[in-house]
């Protein structure tokens, strides 16, 4: 990857350090950085938890012990770096506590693991501690709920940050199966050939889960699919899918390249778009009785490029649906049938990326089948195949995403003008009343999607 590497953070300061996601994702992340020897500056945890140092390193033991015993070794290094401020986000006080904690402290990085409604007061008050001139913020989606306040958003960062100070996690960027996708395009030179209109017939995404909003109905009804999982995390793989070769001579490469692509994909329209409820949904706690908020929808994306003009790619995302599965197939042109006297196949040949929980690269091709006749039979080419549980050595994604904030390298983190791009092709559907069609809980979604995906015969389906 490319890399805009500059100077290493000299403290980690963890805003929302009681909370879920420093409970599940961040406190396991430090303690794999500590051990991989790269975490040694203090980590000041800052909430209203009302907690002493000691309860805050037990609140980070219970996070790391949640999955199984631990390298006791490492916790111990990593409980002495742990450091606590405890206050309110709004009161000056907190922040001259802060201040003080951060002592000689001169390149922090703020972590804003907070609602993006704290924001504000936040980086308004960071702006009086020391350290802001050469410190970095990371800050957590949903980055706004709409082009308009994405941008808003934006210009309150960039009152204390410079664009290149800020970084904003999109987990999605931080997963190796996602970095792969690039990495297969443009490690290989016999798939660009064939990665355009000549040759590519559709490209297909589902993000599918097994489960519903898990508690998180409040969160659900400001956000619904679209923000919560299509904006952000599969806009960014359809980037990738589809972007053109960044030229690794300078840094900000993939970005650019990332954010020229988002701006030809044609602004959605409802009737590119088919919206679906899970029967159960209004019951959840936190939901309206009457919400109209989507937990799934399939989309067809346009691209109007030289490379992918006509060529549909279709999006499908949902809560409570048959499996959890995140995939990708690439359908390539059927070989033309004059050569043997057999049916059309099914499908001909295509990439796929299976992409969590297990990670998969597969070609989909066609061979003769044993016997007289001269049948074939489709069959797949593994190219990667990783088990769901137990990670190879790889990464998970914060870890990766946090070790790469504190050196400064932003490159999997979601740029400005990436950011509003992806808002500039759902903007046109998150506000205007649209179709909603109610689906059963395990199923594939509404019936209704189905029709998107007519002219293609149809999704191709995660087994
Ligand atoms: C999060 C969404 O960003 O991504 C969740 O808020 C979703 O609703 C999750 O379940 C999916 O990512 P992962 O990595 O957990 O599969």
């Amino acid at each position: 990857m490319a890399n805009t590497m500059s100077s290493v953070s000299d403290a980690l300061v963890l805003f929302g350090a009681s909370g879920d996601l420093a409970f599940k994702k961040i406190f396991p992340a430090l303690l794999s950085l500590v051990r991989r020897g790269r975490l040694n500056v203090p980590v000041i945890g800052v909430a209203r938890a009302g907690f002493t140092r000691e309860q805050f390193i037990e609140r980070a033991r219970a996070s790391v012990t949640a999955s199984g015993p631990i390298d006791e070794a490492a916790f111990a290094q990593l409980a002495g770096l742990l450091r606590y401020v405890d206050g309110n986000y709004n009161d000056p006080a907190t922040f001259q506590q802060l201040g003080a904690a951060l002592g000689d402290s001169r390149r922090p990085t703020y972590y804003l693991a907070i609602p993006p409604s704290m924001f504000p007061p936040v980086v308004v008050h960071l702006r009086d501690v020391a350290g802001t001139a050469e410190g970095r913020v990371i800050i957590e989606k949903p980055f706004g709920r709409d082009l308009a306040s994405a941008r808003a958003l934006n210009e309150t960062l960039h009152d204390v940050f410079p664009e290149k100070s800020i970084f904003r996690i999109d987990h999605y960027l931080g997963k190796e199966a996602v970095q792969n996708i690039l990495y297969f395009r443009f490690a290989n030179a016999f798939l660009e050939p064939l990665w355009n209109r000549d040759h590519v017939e559709n490209v297909q995404i589902t993000l599918a889960e097994d489960f519903g909003v898990k508690g998180r109905g409040k969160f659900y009804e400001e956000t619904g699919v679209i923000r919560d999982v299509i904006q952000n995390h599969l806009l960014q793989v359809v980037s990738y899918l589809a972007m053109e070769a960044p030229a690794n001579t300078y840094p900000e490469a993939i970005r650019d390249e990332q954010a020229k692509v988002l701006r030809t994909v044609r602004p959605l329209s409802v009737d590119k778009m088919v919206r679906g409820q899970v029967r159960g949904y209004r019951d959840e706690p936190g939901v309206a009785p009457d919400s109209y908020m989507a937990t799934y929808a399939a989309l067809r994306l346009d691209i109007d490029s030289w490379r992918w003009h006509g060529v549909p790619f279709y999006v499908r995302a949902g809560k409570s649906l048959k499996m959890t599965c995140t995939e990708v197939t690439v359908e390539l042109k059927h070989a033309p049938p004059v050569v043997f006297t057999e049916p059309p196949p099914d499908r001909g040949n295509y990439v796929r990326f299976r992409l969590s929980p297990k990670v998969a690269i597969a070609i989909g091709a066609r061979a003769i089948t044993p016997g007289d006749a001269m049948k074939g039979e489709s069959l797949e080419l593994s190219v990667v195949e990783q088990p769901a549980q137990g990670n190879n050595g790889r990464l998970e994604a914060y870890d990766r995403l946090l070790g790469d904030a504190m050196v400064g390298d932003a490159t999997l983190f979601a740029r400005q003008d990436v950011v509003e791009a992806a808002w500039a092709v759902v903007d046109p559907v998150i506000h205007g009343p649209s179709a909603l069609y109610e689906y059963e809980p395990g199923s594939w979604g509404p019936a209704e999607a189905d029709r998107l995906v007519a002219p293609i015969g149809g999704w191709n389906t995660p087994e």
